[in-house]
Formats: structure tokens, sequence, C-alpha cells
């Protein structure tokens, strides 16, 4: 069966079956930064906003984004041109291996669009879901804080980290990233975070 939706702006059409989950659509077709970790609903790294809402793909069932308007890491920032969730976790080194950080932008993202203005304990509310398996979220919820007050009502989040400055800058890009391809190497080999 066809699947129609809108994917960062741009319409798309994808051949399905009825059984598959959006993450494995969408990796298959190139949208490889939402990533798979636990494939069961628990770490938030396949995190994507489907109409505007944050929506981890590998428990969705791909028939239910048909006519759906899906945001992904690739539709943000590039790495010349970070989106102010992506700078703020760049500015925070808020990342390590970068494995979980689309996932954590995305859902931040998703937060500073329908709250411009948490407070700590609702940032850290939001992130619940998503975790993080190399370093503390004490950065991650700074740079979400700090992306509310600098990006205009709608977007930010990240991780804590021992990257340099160049590394982080990949990572929170999501795709094109060697930090993230590596991680997700090694997660897909382990099976879970
Ligand atoms: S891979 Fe989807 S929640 Fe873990
Ligand atoms: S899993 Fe979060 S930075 Fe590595």
């Amino acid at each position: 069966m066809d699947i129609e939706c809108t994917i960062n702006g741009t319409e798309r059409t994808f051949e399905v079956s009825k059984s598959e989950l959006l993450l494995d659509v969408l990796r298959r077709n190139g949208y490889t930064g939402a990533k798979r970790g636990c494939d069961t609903g628990a770490c938030g790294f396949c995190t994507v906003q489907i109409d505007g809402e944050p929506t981890m793909s590998c428990i969705t069932p791909v028939t239910a984004v048909d006519g759906a308007s899906i945001e992904t890491i690739e539709g943000l920032g590039t790495q010349d041109d970070l989106h102010p969730v992506q700078k703020a976790f760049v500015d925070h080194s808020a990342l390590q291996c970068g494995f979980c950080i689309p996932g954590m932008i995305m859902r931040s993202k998703a937060l500073l669009e329908s709250n411009p203005s948490p407070s700590e304990a609702e940032v850290r509310e939001a992130l619940a879901d998503n975790l993080c398996r190399c370093t503390g979220y004490k950065k991650i919820v700074e740079a979400v804080l700090d992306a509310s007050e600098s990006m205009p009502p709608a977007e930010g989040v990240a991780t804590d980290g021992g990257s340099t400055p160049a590394d982080a800058e990949s990572a929170a890009c999501g795709d094109g990233c060697t930090l993230d391809r590596r991680s997700e190497q090694d997660l897909e080999t382990e099976g879970s975070p």
C-alpha cells in the first residue's frame, strides 16, 4: 500500500506494508537521523514530530501517519546554520556519543513550541521518556532552558558530554554525522541502550 505524508515540508509517497513501523520506513528512505535504540518505546532515540507532537517512531504504525506532517532532525538546521536548539546543545557540550541527541532535540523542540518558557522542572518532565546512556542530563536541561531564551517561540534541547565543539555540531545535526553513525552501529549491534 502507499502512504502519503509530508516530511520536513516535502510531500512524499512511500510504498509500505501494513504492518510496518514508521521508524523502519523513515530509515529505509534515508531519514536516518531518527535512531533505533530499544525498538520498544522505552528510550526515545527514535523521536520525531508528527503533526507537531513528539512521537516515538519505533512503535508508531506507518499507517497512522497517512496524511500527516512529520518533522525529523534532517528538517532542522545544517552544520553551517544550526537550529537554535541544536546550537544550544553544542554551546553547552550537551552530548557525548550523540546517539540520543536527535530524539532529545526533537522532543525539546516540541516542548518549546508548546511552552516557550518552561521551568527546569517542566523541561525535566518533558524529557523523562528520552534516555541518554553516556552523559548526565544536567547539560541537556541547561541547553533546553538556554534555547528557550534564544529562539523565537518554537524549538530546543541537548545532552551532557565530552566531545569537541566540532564533534558536538556533527552529532547535533543528526544525519551526516560520523559520531552518530559509529554510535548507531554500536547500538544496533548491542541491541538496546
Ligand atoms: S528506539 Fe524507539 S523508543 Fe527506543
Ligand atoms: S546516549 Fe546520549 S550522548 Fe550518548
